[in-house]
């Protein structure tokens, strides 16, 4: 049952001679049937180990996509930030919701075959930096596998949904989440986890399919020196200054992975420094490996074998945990073995994949943190404005701690020869806290995260809109240049998939899914869809049909936190659905009726000046991050200007301080925060609400 590699290649050879349907595979996923996948299934999280989320299946297509419609939907039963990438198998659809939730369906009918809840608890929320959100599952022999939030690997019967296996992957006395999707590489379950905002160190470890066993663990950052055995780990020792690890140095794996079976590569993207503000992290100085590096590791042993570090020093959150792709390339007439990124930093990387050596590195978006690479070097321009620790002053940095592409997939288009990006064009005050020290819960970044809150001023407001957007672009990886480009009025849109048909597909903010021709980005279909899209679509097909299918629901980092910025419409309601469409399918989604939001009716001021500036300080440290920036919420959690108990003091410090809604994701910050502290935050909020009423915000 276990993949090798010399089965694999002569399988795939056949399945490319013969077109051998998946029906004729084993019913077990291995990788051989990973590898010779024909497009009919959709095993892996990127379809592929390469990642390309490129389909081969061309039945929906520039002609006939005007005839595509929804063959059937599913409401789900979270409304936070749905992510997933739906698997297909054997003519079912596995997925993964908000609150790490797993669902089963006929992938033709729309039947719910089964579901699962690991009944994460309510208070893991608060370690979550950006929504408790999951991106999907992982399928090997006749199990499934997914992490949860609170950091458990679990394996489900792929038949039944019922639990066969689930390891604790990680300390969970510690602020660790898992929201990325495990991949299996030769019967290795490989699993990461994320909380480098928080204060954690990273690391990947890999589980033995059948059993759960623990085979592997790989760290990205060294511990404490002398306790350090691995070779990569003494190595960069020298690379850190004081006591990094007392935060944990950050360094979390969180989301990309792609393998490649020649090389027997596993590449995987590792996550920024904690805290991010390098001057707490390591006294402002040194590289610090491995952060914002891609790794190159040995799925066999979890064995380093080479680097490439995106943003040496980091210290502004850009990690390079972004989606990892592989292709063969001809560059400058050779055919080259290339891996690609688009990580936070804002610059597109080429690496040989058999080296990490630097081809090219190119800004995809404006980014004013370095003016370009050194190739031979490998080594970022970097602007010495930028290190803001040294100014103390604060630093206008593009793009700002949310990237210029975030976790949303892109896809490859091998006809076109382009790699299409989820691009973001945002900017971020970076501004050292002095004295800073970390608290218990929320985030420890070391930065004044309070400074940078959007005054109550309509044209500064107006000027930051216009500034963050999103872009779809068609970059052509050779050149390093883009081919076409869609600008979106908001910055967070959805995750990509580019198929045979000549088709790409995308969801966004506004609420469309929509389908572009691949080679000018001309729309040829849309779909509207009730709520943000930000989840990536897959594709697949049973009894002759060809579907896509692809997660609804609005949530995740920027739409929680960015306040106006993230929704200068107002607030974007949250559908969360499984839509799955088909040639001819002719479902409707209900009438969603009226948004009716509670008004912007504060009750009357009676903070003092200086308590409000006290609740400013804290809202922005501990409360912004879920709730908002400047109090503005977003419709995936609540807007705390329009909650019931803003009236109400009691009420508020049995939340705040009481903890009356830890079981929903609300915790207590009686630990970082008391109670006057606490009602000075209300006052806060009451005082913004006035303000943006009188902006005319509705
Ligand atoms: C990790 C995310 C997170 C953070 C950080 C957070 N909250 Fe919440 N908060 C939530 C969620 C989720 C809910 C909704 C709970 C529910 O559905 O019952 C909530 C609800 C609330 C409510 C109830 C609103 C109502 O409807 O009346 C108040 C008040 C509140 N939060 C205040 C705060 C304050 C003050 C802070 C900072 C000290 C804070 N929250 C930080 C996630 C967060």
């Amino acid at each position: 049952m276990r993949f090798r590699l010399l089965a694999a290649v002569a399988l795939l050879s056949l399945a490319a001679c013969k077109q051998q349907p998946s029906s004729e595979l084993p019913g077990a996923v291995n990788g051989a049937r990973i590898l010779a996948a024909n497009g009919d299934e959709w095993l892996s999280y990127g379809r592929t180990y390469d990642e390309q989320r490129n389909s081969p299946l061309d039945q929906i297509n520039q002609g006939t996509v005007k005839n595509l419609g929804l063959a059937w939907f599913a409401d789900l039963d979270t409304a936070r930030g749905q992510e997933a990438t739906p698997l297909a198998i054997d003519g079912k659809i596995y997925i993964t919701t908000a609150w790490s939730k797993a669902k089963a369906y006929d992938a033709v009918t729309g039947k719910l075959e089964w579901e699962y809840d690991p009944k994460v608890p309510g208070e893991r929320g608060v370690a979550a930096c950006c929504d408790v959100v999951n991106r999907g599952m992982a399928a090997w022999g006749d199990k499934l596998f997914m992490g949860t939030l609170d950091g458990r690997l679990v394996a489900l019967d792929r038949k039944t949904g019922k639990e066969v296996w689930s390891v604790v992957t990680l300390d969970q006395s510690k602020p660790y989440t898992i929201t990325g999707a495990p991949r299996v590489i030769d019967g290795k379950v490989i699993i990461g986890n994320g909380g480098a905002e928080m204060g954690v160190r990273g690391f990947l470890t890999a589980y033995d399919a059948d059993t759960g066993k623990e085979l592997w663990r790989f760290y990205s950052v060294p511990d404490e020196p002398g306790k350090n055995t691995a070779d990569h780990l003494k190595k960069a020792e020298a690379t850190w200054k004081g006591e990094w690890w007392k935060q944990g140095a950050g360094g979390t794996m969180w989301d990309a992975m792609a393998y490649d079976p020649e090389l027997d590569l596993l590449y995987v993207g590792v996550g920024n420094g904690s805290p991010w503000n390098q001057y707490y992290r390591s006294q402002g100085e040194g590289d610090n490996l491995y952060l914002s590096s891609i790794v190159a590791i040995r799925p066999k042993t979890g064995e380093y074998v080479w680097h490439f570090q995106t943003t040496p020093g980091e210290t502004w959150d850009y990690t390079a945990t972004q989606h990892i792709m592989l292709a063969d390339l001809t560059i400058d007439g050779a055919k080259r073995k290339v891996l690609m990124q688009a990580p936070k930093n804002g610059f597109f990387f080429v690496l040989d994949r058999t080296n990490g050596k630097l081809i090219s590195a190119k800004n995809f978006v404006p980014v004013n943190w370095a003016t370009g690479f050194d190739v031979a070097t490998g080594r970022p321009i970097e602007n010495p404005e930028s290190r803001y620790y040294r100014s103390g002053k604060v630093w206008l940095g593009s793009p700002g701690p949310i990237g210029a592409h975030n976790w949303h997939p892109m896809a490859y288009d091998p006809l076109e020869g382009l790699v299409y990006i989820p691009a973001i064009n945002s900017a971020f005050p970076f501004l050292h806290k002095p004295d800073w020290k970390p608290n218990k819960h929320g985030f420890n970044v070391g930065l004044d995260l309070a400074a940078g809150a959007m005054p109550a001023d309509a044209k500064i407001r107006a000027g930051a809109i216009a500034a963050t957007t999103g872009e779809l672009i068609a970059w052509d990886p050779v050149a390093q240049k883009p081919r076409w480009k869609i600008k979106f009025p908001g910055a967070w849109n959805g995750g990509l998939l580019a198929t045979a048909g000549k088709l790409l597909f995308q969801g966004n903010m506004a609420g469309e899914f929509n389908a572009y021709d691949t080679a000018t980005g001309k729309k040829l279909w849309s779909f509207d869809a009730q709520t943000g899209v930000v989840a990536p679509p897959s594709t697949f097909r049973v009894n002759g049909e060809q579907y896509v299918a692809v997660l609804a629901g609005w949530g995740g980092a920027w739409p929680i936190s960015a306040g106006v910025v993230a929704e200068p419409q107002g607030p974007i309601r949250n559908h969360s659905r499984l839509l799955v469409f088909k040639i001819g399918g002719k479902g409707k989604l209900p009438d969603p009726g009226p948004y009716n939001l509670p008004p912007l009716d504060p009750p009357a001021k009676t903070g003092t000046a200086d308590q409000i500036a006290d609740g400013a300080r804290n809202y922005g440290q501990f409360c912004s991050v879920c709730h908002g920036d400047s109090g503005v919420g977003t419709g995936v959690t609540r807007d705390l200007r329009r909650a019931g108990s803003l009236g109400d003091a009691k009420i508020w410090n049995q939340i705040v301080i009481g903890g009356a809604l830890k079981a929903n994701g609300m915790i207590s910050w009686k630990e970082e925060l008391s109670d006057q502290q606490a009602e000075n935050i209300r006052h806060y909020v009451i005082n913004r609400a006035h303000q943006d009423k009188a902006l005319g915000m509705k």
